[in-house]
């Protein structure tokens, strides 16, 4: 193992910072309490991001027939998670363009898997046994795998081989093999992105724990198994990121704080499908 993680922090610190209207949107959709019309007053002060939430509302997707000019109104039909979703694939545009090379994906992989596992976190929250703001949990899935993006370029060449390491029992998962390789997962790498964009807990915690949950502050824990688990539902409905799909380990600990049945499961993956083919219709459209 070569020890590259000063490396990948270095690189991090070179990143520039999301936006001032991105920065906010999160600090607001990342707290338990909040509404709406919150996030509305930002998006108003940034032209940029007005007019593109318009042209979503205004897109086949949603079909309305009278074209819409009002923000408060577009983003009452919009809601959050499309929001925060625009949000994010503006001021993260260069994290989203990776190609994922080190992980044999493709560019728009990640934003795919990253997506898919929020609206699953989300629809998982609902049910926790004690009251999770899906909304939360949302915003943290959308951000779970950056860390890929990251370390992407320190892997590659080498997805074969810890495929091989993997088969053989050597390593347990794929973010052990990173750690391995690197000296530093991706879970790491999201979260010191995380502190370099300065993100309020939750979200540096979950980022951070999102493949090891029992190993959270207790605080987040639940937030963090919601994620965990829209993660694995992301994986499982044929959204991942390449060579490690699949390739971690379900924390069956889940169940202190999640009350899940098979067949919830199953709807919960047709539901989060449908969600996801309309938000990526109306953001390509
Ligand atoms: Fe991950
Ligand atoms: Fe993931």
């Amino acid at each position: 193992m070569e020890d590259r993680s000063s490396e990948i922090v270095r690189d991090i610190s070179q990143i520039k910072p999301l936006s001032p209207s991105a920065a906010s949107l999160l600090d607001i959709a990342s707290k338990e309490e909040h509404d709406l019309m919150d996030l509305v007053q930002i998006v108003k002060h940034d032209a940029s991001l007005t007019a593109q939430v318009l042209k979503v509302v205004n897109s086949a997707a949603y079909g309305f027939d009278k074209e819409i000019t009002a923000i408060d109104r577009a983003i009452s039909f919009t809601g959050e998670d499309a929001l925060v979703s625009l949000a994010m694939s503006e001021a993260a545009a260069m994290i989203y363009e990776s190609d994922l090379a080190g992980y044999s994906g493709q560019k728009g992989d990640l934003w795919d898997h990253n997506l898919l596992t929020a609206l699953g976190a989300k629809k998982v929250a609902e049910h926790a046994k004690s009251p999770l703001n899906g909304d939360v949990a949302f915003t943290c899935g959308l951000l779970h795998d950056f860390g890929k993006a990251i370390i992407s370029g320190f892997l590659e060449n080498t997805a074969d081989k810890v495929i091989k390491a993997l088969d053989s029992g050597k390593v347990a998962d794929y973010a052990t093999a990173e750690e391995k390789i690197l000296g530093m997962d991706h879970c790491r790498a999201g979260f010191e992105l995380a502190k370099h964009w300065q993100l309020p807990e939750p979200l540096p915690s979950v980022i951070r724990y999102h493949h090891e949950p029992h190993a959270a502050p207790e605080e987040y824990r639940a937030l963090v198994y919601a994620v965990h688990l829209g993660d694995m539902l992301a994986m499982m409905s044929g959204k991942g990121t390449g060579a490690d799909a699949m390739r971690y380990v379900l924390d069956n600990r889940y169940s202190d704080y999640i009350d899940l049945a098979e067949n919830d499961l199953a709807l919960i993956m047709m539901d989060i499908d449908s969600q996801f083919m309309k938000i990526k219709e109306s953001m390509e459209g």
